[in-house]
């Protein structure tokens, strides 16, 4: 086996203290899920919901993050951002997602415009004097966009999210995820706290070992790591190729063949040189992608063939291919740190023929594309769905759902102490560092 050096970890934003103890405390304990109610969650940009699914006035989506819940909603304005609590006596008033004129109360029937104005009270006269419309309307949050994704803060006084991002938004943006179409929505229940499943997807530590289908797809002990402002993180994973610790196999992967017949490359050339693939594909896809229907004009040659990986303080994963996109989030419980819900939306582009057009091309892609197609339901279910494999989010996600309860389970032996992190795990440092800053912990 190969020793492979990882590449030196960028750092753009150096966390604000050293690095500390990542304890078990954190992940099982009730105080500090109740401190991170009041003192993470109010100071951070997080992701709430999809632009797709917000697009029209009256659109709307309910999300609960801890024991707060929070609708976003499409408005004549674009996106707005409220408490999902009614002003009345305080019942929610809408879940899941959906279409309305009215967001309506369901307890005694309150109504609020999209944008949370309180416009009807069933019996007005019942109240003395008449309900001050304006002040029980619905409390109002900052939200704001990043191509496809709609963040939402609790705080007046963070930067805009962009600003806030520290770069990764400009990464992230050449990708056009809002141009992509939602194939996937799930959610599961995990048994697990929400910053164990989220610290599973900072690190490539654990792939070789538990998801072996990945030394066939791409270079992890090579990948770059890098480190920016505010606890975000990124990892750029070479792709198209097989990992370097491994013997190089003579004739391309199952993977590399279907990329390179996807875009008329013939695997039969690259026997005894599969590592030509990766450099062939980036042309291939530069110099087809066009007629194939697809748009790669703001994205580099890498990005053509490799993976990016951004982790988003607190607690969303965006993984960037040029074809599909996969985003990620972890929500806690409301009150049981042994417990979250983690969420997953899947992404694809589409072939278009208006590209090929554009480039003055005949167009070769596929033509069943159904663009009509509705959005895909809201999937929900348990860890025990998964683990007995009644259900899936993926090969890859589904190993490391295995794994997650036994995780989770060790952090409350006697026998536990504190994680020891290798090089390659420095996002887990650096996300914990910016954590307990945030939480004014050190
Ligand atoms: S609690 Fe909403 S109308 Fe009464
Ligand atoms: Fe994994």
């Amino acid at each position: 086996m190969a020793v492979v050096q990882p590449r030196p970890t960028i750092v753009h934003g150096p966390a604000p203290v050293p690095a500390g103890e990542i304890t078990a405390e954190r992940y099982v304990s009730s105080d500090w899920l109740a401190d991170e109610a009041d003192r993470l969650w109010p100071e951070v940009w997080f992701f709430a919901c999809l632009v797709g699914d917000v697009a029209t006035p009256g659109d709307f989506v309910a999300v609960e993050i801890g024991r707060e819940s929070i609708i976003v909603t499409g408005t004549d304005d674009g996106v707005a951002a409220m408490f999902n609590v009614c002003q009345h006596r305080g019942a929610r008033i809408a879940k899941g997602h959906g279409h309305t004129e009215m967001l309506t109360c369901p307890y005694h029937g309150w109504r609020y415009r999209p944008d949370g104005r309180l416009v009807v009270v069933p019996e007005n006269q019942l109240f003395p004097g008449g309900v001050d419309r304006a002040r029980c309307s619905l409390p109002r949050l900052r939200a704001e966009v990043v191509g496809a994704m709609v963040f939402v803060t609790m705080s007046d006084e963070l930067p805009p999210v962009r600003e806030w991002l520290g770069g990764v938004a400009e990464r992230i943006e050449p990708y056009h995820v809002e141009r992509m179409r939602l194939i996937g929505d799930q959610t599961v229940h995990l048994d697990c706290n929400w910053k164990a499943v989220f610290d599973n997807f900072g690190e490539l530590y654990h792939v070789e070992h538990i998801h072996p289908q990945h030394q066939e797809l791409f270079d992890c002990p090579t990948a770059q790591v890098e480190l920016f402002a505010n606890g975000h993180t990124g990892v750029v994973i070479e792709g198209h190729t097989v990992n370097s610790r491994m013997d190089i196999p003579t004739m391309p992967t199952v993977y590399q063949k279907m990329s390179l017949e996807r875009f008329g490359g013939d695997p039969a050339e690259y026997e005894g040189r599969i590592l030509d693939v990766r450099g062939d594909i980036q042309k291939l896809k530069r110099d087809r992608g066009a007629a194939y229907g697809y748009d790669y004009s703001e994205m580099s040659d890498e990005r053509l063939s490799d993976i990016e990986q951004y982790n988003l303080f607190p607690n969303t994963m965006i993984t960037v291919l040029p074809d599909d996109v996969l985003i990620a989030r972890a929500r806690p419980h409301p009150s049981d740190p042994n417990r979250c819900l983690w969420d997953k939306f899947t992404l694809v582009r589409d072939p278009d023929p208006a590209v090929a057009a554009a480039a003055g091309v005949p167009y070769e892609g596929r033509t069943d594309v159904d663009r009509d197609r509705p959005r895909p339901e809201h999937d929900e279910f348990t860890h025990e769905d998964v683990i007995a494999g009644r259900k899936t989010m993926a090969m890859t996600i589904d190993q490391d759902i295995h794994y997650i309860r036994d995780i989770q389970a060790g952090m409350h032996s006697r026998g536990f102490n504190h994680a020891v992190l290798n090089v390659e795990e420095a996002r887990i440092q650096h996300y914990h560092d910016w954590l307990d800053h945030t939480m004014g912990v050190r």
